[in-house]
């Protein structure tokens, strides 16, 4: 396996966030082509809520969701068994080297997590290679420093900076998705199309869900333990962000957007 520190590490709060998207929310661009028989790999499937509906749109072809930690792993064969899907499956695997021949799958998605990879383009060309020849490469990335947020608020300032210095300092990219095109490039990729999605957090109950949630990730996550570990913030200091993250979560004004890139390209046939 690979050496990569993941930055957001698999505390429950932040399985629990990931666990909330749905391949509408998180996979529009790619939707179309999610067609009954096409067999499809997701890496870095986490908690595999994205994967699961990717598998009830292409039954009875098969989906496989692949992920490092053996943690989330489980939690994903526990949500397909409980959505009672065959043609699902989820096993360990790192991105880099899958234990997967060439040419095997239709579809070949990642979700988020390019931007934790000290070497997203290296993942991307093994995507490639496990793609079969006019089968699809689908990949969507955040980028933290394009996140914008009103009103004003020092503990999200502080948040984001401390972000942006915990992947940085794990040999990752936290403002990839500017970044995801080049990155296909870099690998190869041909016939991209390139295109752009958000999530916005401003009407209730999203806002103030998104805002506990991170909240409870500043404090409890490997996002804490990060941050005091390299000197970035004490207890005291988490402790306040949580709070000033939920004084504006509880704001009827505020507004939050994330912009995430995406890109589809086919491999040549
Ligand atoms: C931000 S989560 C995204 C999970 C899922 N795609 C989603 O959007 O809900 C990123 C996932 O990538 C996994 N990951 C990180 N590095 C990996 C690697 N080298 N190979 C496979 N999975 C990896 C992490 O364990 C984590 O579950």
């Amino acid at each position: 396996m690979s050496e990569d520190v993941y930055s957001h590490g698999h505390h429950e709060s932040v399985i629990n966030s990931h666990a909330l998207r749905t391949a509408r929310d998180s996979a529009a661009y790619l939707l179309p082509h999610l067609l009954p028989g096409c067999d499809v790999l997701d890496v870095g499937s986490g908690p595999g809520s994205i994967t699961a509906d990717f598998a009830e749109l292409v039954a009875p072809g098969n989906v496989t969701g692949v992920d490092r930690e053996a943690d989330v792993v489980a939690h994903a064969t526990e949500l397909a068994a409980r959505r009672g899907l065959g043609n699902l499956s989820f096993r360990s695997g790192d991105v880099y080297n899958l234990d997967v021949g060439d040419d095997t799958f239709d579809i070949v998605h990642a979700h988020q997590i390019l931007h934790h990879l000290a070497d997203p383009v290296a993942a991307m060309r093994e995507m490639r290679r496990v793609a079969k020849p006019g089968g699809l490469i689908a990949a969507r990335e955040g980028d933290y420093g394009a996140m914008r947020w009103f009103p004003e608020a020092a503990a999200l300032d502080q948040w984001m900076d401390i972000y942006q210095k915990i992947a940085r300092g794990n040999g990752a990219e936290p403002n990839a998705g500017r970044r995801l095109l080049s990155w296909a490039n870099q690998a190869g990729l041909t016939g991209i199309i390139p295109s752009a999605t958000t999530w916005v957090y401003a009407s209730e109950p999203d806002r103030p869900q998104f805002a506990d949630s991170w909240a409870e990730r500043i404090v409890h996550s490997s996002y804490g333990t990060q941050a005091i570990e390299r000197g970035l913030a004490d207890s005291s200091e988490l402790q306040n962000m949580a709070e000033g993250f939920r004084a504006w979560g509880a704001n009827p004004d505020g507004w939050f957007v994330m912009i995430h890139a995406e890109i589809l390209a086919w491999v040549d046939g």
